[in-house]
């Protein structure tokens, strides 16, 4: 009887050993297919059109999916983060491979990314940040805002040196790129130069228009510079300064942040001082995190893009090379 017990153990485990019941030659579960940009379905929540900045980042993602052959399912929430939250529930419901998103705010996400987690769908959170734990994203790949407002505060203090009064145009409240540029600005500006005013103009050129003129109003000519946390909001300011009789990159020195092609069109007209970069370009590094995090590799929690900073002195020789 023991003798019996022992021979079924055996063959138990032998069965068990040699795949038993797989089906002869089909693989093993844990020996699936792995995926490839041609099998790959992406589901990509965009914030919206807000920007010259984002209209580059969103021909990236579409065009570098074209090429790849991955299928890519894109929504525009119109810098509405309700909207971000739908189309992220709708790509969990169809069953999308990756989810791909940049949150508009930072916080508020917790909800919906713990149902794609449970969902088995890895997310990666591009070019914004949101504020939640390291266990509901794949990674994270953008910008070092911080640091991009640390540079832009260097400038101010070179276009400065005798100090004065500046104002600040901010970004979309909540959002990232807007506290982490206000942190990283003040951390490095000079002590003789005063912040007197900084109000949000959401990162459009409408808003930075609209506040630049309340500031002209508030505060005239006391006013010798603007940071602006991106060039759309600059490019708003720097007709409201030609209208109020001021001349930008002139009268008020002028620093922002994207290093788009009408930034570099206002240096060369000498309106605008500097523009710190800030890379939209995340296509190609974005389609192959997904690929990656979609068989099973870990990744890490932040993919930094590498980013410079430009003058109009040789702005007019970059321009044509510029791809956004
Ligand atoms: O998140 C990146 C920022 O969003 C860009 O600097 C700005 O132009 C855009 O709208």
């Amino acid at each position: 009887m023991r003798k019996l017990s022992l021979l079924v153990v055996f063959m138990m485990a032998f069965f068990m050993l040699v795949g038993c019941g797989s089906g002869g030659d089909e693989p093993a579960a844990d020996e699936a297919a792995e995926e490839t940009y041609e099998t790959l379905v992406v589901g990509y929540a965009q914030i919206g059109a807000e920007s010259e900045w984002r209209t580059a980042n969103t021909a990236s993602i579409k065009e570098t999916a074209e090429q790849l052959g991955v299928e890519l399912k894109f929504s525009d929430a119109q810098q509405k983060q309700e909207n971000q939250i739908a189309a992220i529930r709708s790509y969990i419901a169809e069953g999308v491979d990756v989810i791909g998103f940049s949150p508009v705010v930072e916080t508020g996400w917790e909800t919906v990314l713990q149902e794609a987690k449970d969902a088995g769908i890895p997310v990666i959170m591009v070019d914004r940040r949101a504020d939640v734990p390291r266990e509901l994203y794949a990674t994270y790949l953008g910008s070092d805002f911080v640091e991009e407002g640390r540079k832009a505060g260097n400038e101010m203090n070179t276009l400065l040196p005798e100090g004065g009064k500046i104002v600040e145009l901010v970004g979309t409240v909540g959002s990232a790129p807007a506290n982490d540029r206000y942190d990283g600005f003040r951390e490095t500006l000079a002590d003789n130069i005063e912040i007197i005013d900084s109000q949000s103009g959401d990162f459009t050129r409408a808003q930075g228009k609209e506040v630049m003129e309340a500031f002209l109003k508030n505060y005239g000519d006391e006013i010798v510079g603007l940071y602006a946390h991106n060039d759309d909001m600059a490019i708003g300011a720097i007709q409201a300064i030609e209208e109020f009789g001021l001349k930008p990159g002139v009268d008020i020195k002028i620093v922002s942040v994207d290093a788009v092609r009408g930034a570099f069109e206002a240096m060369i007209a000498g309106k605008l001082n500097v523009t710190v970069e800030c890379n939209p370009l995340l296509g190609p590094q974005f389609y192959e995190l997904a690929l990656r995090a979609v068989n099973g590799e870990e990744l890490p929690e932040w993919v930094p893009s590498e980013e410079s900073v430009y003058y109009p002195e040789n702005a007019a020789e970059l321009l044509p090379e510029r791809k956004y």
